[in-house]
């Protein structure tokens, strides 16, 4: 079928569509260190449209990040990935979890996991969050005002907090201090009137931001948290844990104008090792170390089968052309992200040929649902059809649980876990929703 186009000027009509040869991205997923081999057949396997996640990929990332942070204990970030399946063979492999709600609390303890390997990582809780927590058994809570400290006190009586410092989330694709954190002369107040009202000042804790792009986020972090420390042991309270966050980045997703992001980690990972060290020295007692990494630990190993909806050409008010590439999939049903950042997309059934640069949308009839339209455009095989698989890549993280329930009428995708050692059961490997 010959489109038209919008390339041309418009007494020219019918047109055709102006291909061009000119790269915006490639399609094919980055390499890394990672076999995608695995993930790949699911995706070509695929009838229809689904998340797939690589348990034994994630598996490999949970095991590459003990190894690059050496006696770190790890607590996985539910919020980036509630799915079972996952959370399952990650409690195999030794982590714990941080939840933020009791709902969150319950699923991680349907892996089997002790409560103390669960921390209540929210600092917004209200009192019957606070109780419920507690019943389940967990013992460990983040918090960042006396408000708070004063209701665990009452509904979690005795239970070790851990104060969480406000950081400025700059160099990061999501900042998180707005909302959370507080400031280091705070932390001093909330720890020492937690130990007033029989809790345990156990420690504090920072969020970098989440994908943080450079390795001196972690770098301020640290001297923060040794500024902290030090005025924390002046006071006689010495912590006995410090929580790195999350922040650790997704490595194979796209800035908002289709260029590799590409984030330092070795040299991320090196930073945080010198801080450990660091905290180690200025403290007054030892300190364990937790991280509580989401995006890092799933983003890479999970993977869209989308499908196209439509290849479209059409010229804007100012008569500037524009095609438009619509997905069966969007921000409300898997790819909440997609105003921050792109995925690599991956049109298997048409991997050469003639290409567009177009404007790439979701389904629904709302307008946030597209990539970001000023010189985001993504390289589209100019012969793609209706229907057409499309392989959305390095989407494992918030995209399940960010999808809506039957926004416009678009449901949750169904998912499928490849890999692993079968898991307990659930939705099974023909997956659940996700
Ligand atoms: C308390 C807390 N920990 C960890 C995470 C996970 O962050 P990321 O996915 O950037 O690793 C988040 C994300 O919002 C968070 O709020």
């Amino acid at each position: 079928m010959t489109r038209q186009t919008a390339h041309q000027a418009p007494s020219q009509a019918p047109h055709h569509r102006a291909p061009t040869e000119t790269a915006v991205h490639t399609g094919a997923p980055r390499p890394d260190q990672h076999d995608r081999a695995a993930l790949r057949a699911a995706l070509a396997a695929a009838t229809d449209d689904r998340i797939v996640y690589d348990l034994d990929g994630i598996g490999r990332q949970y095991t590459d990040l003990v190894h690059e942070l050496p006696g770190v204990a790890v607590r996985f970030a539910m919020k980036a990935c509630p799915v079972d399946e996952v959370l399952d063979h990650l409690a195999a492999l030794g982590a714990g979890f941080d939840a933020a709600s009791p709902q969150e609390i319950a699923q991680a303890l349907r892996t089997g996991v002790a409560p103390e390997l669960i921390h209540y990582g929210n600092t917004v809780k209200s009192d019957r969050n606070i109780a419920e927590a507690y019943r389940l058994g967990v013992r460990d809570f983040a918090t960042d005002s006396l408000e708070d400290v004063a209701a665990i006190a009452e509904h979690a009586p005795g239970s070790r907090v851990f104060c969480r410092i406000a950081t400025t989330g700059e160099g990061a694709l999501w900042g998180l201090s707005h909302k959370f954190g507080c400031s280091p002369e705070d932390a001093l107040r909330v720890l020492g009137e937690a130990r007033t009202a029989g809790l345990v000042p156990s420690g504090l804790s920072v969020h970098v931001g989440s994908q943080q792009m450079t390795a001196e986020a972690w770098g301020a972090a640290v001297d923060s948290l040794a500024a902290v420390l030090e005025a924390l042991n002046w006071r006689g309270i010495t912590p006995e844990r410090i929580n790195l966050g999350g922040g650790l980045p997704a490595l194979g997703v796209l800035d908002r104008r289709g260029r590799p992001l590409d984030p330092p980690l070795d040299k991320m990972f090196a930073v945080i090792r010198e801080g450990m060290d660091r905290l180690r020295e200025v403290n007054a007692g030892p300190l364990e170390f937790l991280v509580e990494p989401g995006r890092h630990l799933v983003a890479d190993h999970g993977a869209i089968r989308a499908h196209v909806a439509r290849l479209t050409s059409r010229r804007r008010l100012d008569g500037t052309p524009e095609d438009w590439l619509y997905l069966s999939c969007g921000k409300f049903n898997g790819l909440y992200e997609m105003d921050q950042l792109q995925y690599r997309l991956e049109f298997p059934t048409h991997p050469g040929g003639q290409f567009v640069n177009a404007v790439v949308a979701g389904p629904t009839c709302d307008s946030d649902d597209a990539y970001a339209q000023e010189g985001g455009l993504v390289r589209v095989p100019l012969a793609v059809g209706s229907g057409d698989p499309v392989w959305v890549h390095s989407c494992g993280a918030y995209a399940a649980a960010y999808a809506t329930r039957g926004f416009n009428g678009f449901e949750p995708l169904p998912y499928t876990c490849i890999g692993g050692s079968g898991g307990r059961g659930g939705p099974g490997p023909e997956g659940g929703t996700a």
